[in-house]
């Protein structure tokens, strides 16, 4: 079988590569081409492990990830796990790989993908909230996806963004953009078309001020527990739909779970994005509104593709350890 470290895994996909595979598993999972579990997280103390098994394109991908929403406190990476590749037919393991690095390249390529989709073609500002693994990732595919001239920072907890600057500026070069760091989340929210969170965090990030939202395109990735939530209620304002994986959002995530027991949102206004994508195949032409939002938890799918299309090509070009 083969080890794969982050270099490793890194240099067998692209950016757009990537954009593309978070497209395909979306598809599968419209289609219902698959075999996956809802994402079992099993709480210890200051640690939650997460089991990720799914079925798809001929393999079978395990990811199994630690996260520990305190460890950056330490220097210790949030998340860390390994993903798990096997044959479908017989079982036999194909390859073990860095958990942590698919999880940022193929997280931040669904935030990319739902850009590409959803953001207005001439937008030009992107700001995040929670300036982390998974919010550097983020930014690379926003630059990717629209030329990019200002971006906006705010991160409640790191007062000194200048490695997180400089990790952007290696991982976006030769792009140039502005970066600007703000004071507040609402500062990022005011003067962003594009704004994107990634926060572990229980509490909305902005101003329950349904203005703040109007046209925006807002892409959260933080929150997958019912406990955690990045956007006030007056996101509902103006986001006639929220965009999301899968059907067990809404009870994963407290952005859906929390106004959906509230009465703020209704169900009839949670869709699919890989629906979407396969109308969008049919030729059907969908009408965005003005303020457009997409809610991510992650799901099996995206691990299981990603998974494989890096080792077949980590495979063509001789890459990685083979471990006997
Ligand atoms: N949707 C998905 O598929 C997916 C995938 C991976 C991770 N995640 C989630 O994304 C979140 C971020 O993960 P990460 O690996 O980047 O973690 P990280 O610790 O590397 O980064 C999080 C950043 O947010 C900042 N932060 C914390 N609370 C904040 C607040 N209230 N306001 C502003 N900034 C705040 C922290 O200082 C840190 O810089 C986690 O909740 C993680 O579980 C989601």
């Amino acid at each position: 079988m083969l080890y794969l470290n982050e270099n490793d895994i890194r240099r067998s996909v692209s950016f757009e590569a990537m954009m593309d595979t978070i497209e395909q598993s979306l598809r599968i999972f419209a289609k219902g081409e698959y075999v996956m579990a809802d994402r079992l997280a099993v709480p210890g103390g200051d640690t939650t492990m997460l089991y990720m098994p799914c079925f798809a394109g001929g393999f079978a991908g395990t990811k199994i990830l630690a996260s520990c929403p305190d460890n950056p406190k330490q220097g210790l990476p949030a998340l860390s796990g390994i993903v798990l590749l096997n044959r479908a037919d017989n079982g036999q393991i194909l390859a073990i790989m860095d958990g942590a690095t698919i999880t940022a390249l193929r997280t931040g390529a669904v935030g990319g993908m739902a850009i590409r989709n959803l953001a207005d073609e001439n937008a030009h500002t992107v700001g995040l909230v929670g300036c982390g693994v998974q919010g550097v990732h983020q930014l690379t595919y926003a630059c990717r996806v629209r030329n990019i001239e200002k971006i906006y920072l705010y991160d409640a907890v790191q007062s000194d963004l200048s490695g997180f600057i400089a990790r952007l500026e290696g991982m976006i070069t030769p792009m140039k953009p502005e970066i600007i760091v703000c004071a507040s989340a609402d500062e990022v929210l005011e003067k962003s078309e594009i704004v994107i969170t990634a926060t572990p965090s229980k509490k909305p990030l902005f101003s329950n001020n349904p203005q703040l939202f109007k046209g925006k395109c807002i892409i959260a990735i933080g929150s997958w527990q019912p406990d955690m939530r990045e956007l006030p209620d007056a996101v509902w304002e103006y986001a006639d739909v929220v965009y999301t994986e899968l059907p067990f959002a809404c009870e994963e995530t407290g952005d859906l779970s929390q106004p959906l027991e509230s009465g703020v949102l209704t169900e009839d206004r949670v869709k699919y994005f890989g629906d979407f994508l396969l109308e969008k195949d049919k030729g059907i032409v969908h009408t965005l509104g003005e303020t457009r939002f997409y809610k991510s938890v992650g799901m099996g799918i995206y691990d299981t593709m990603a998974a494989q299309q890096i080792y077949k090509t980590a495979l063509e070009r001789g890459f990685g350890q083979e471990l006997k």
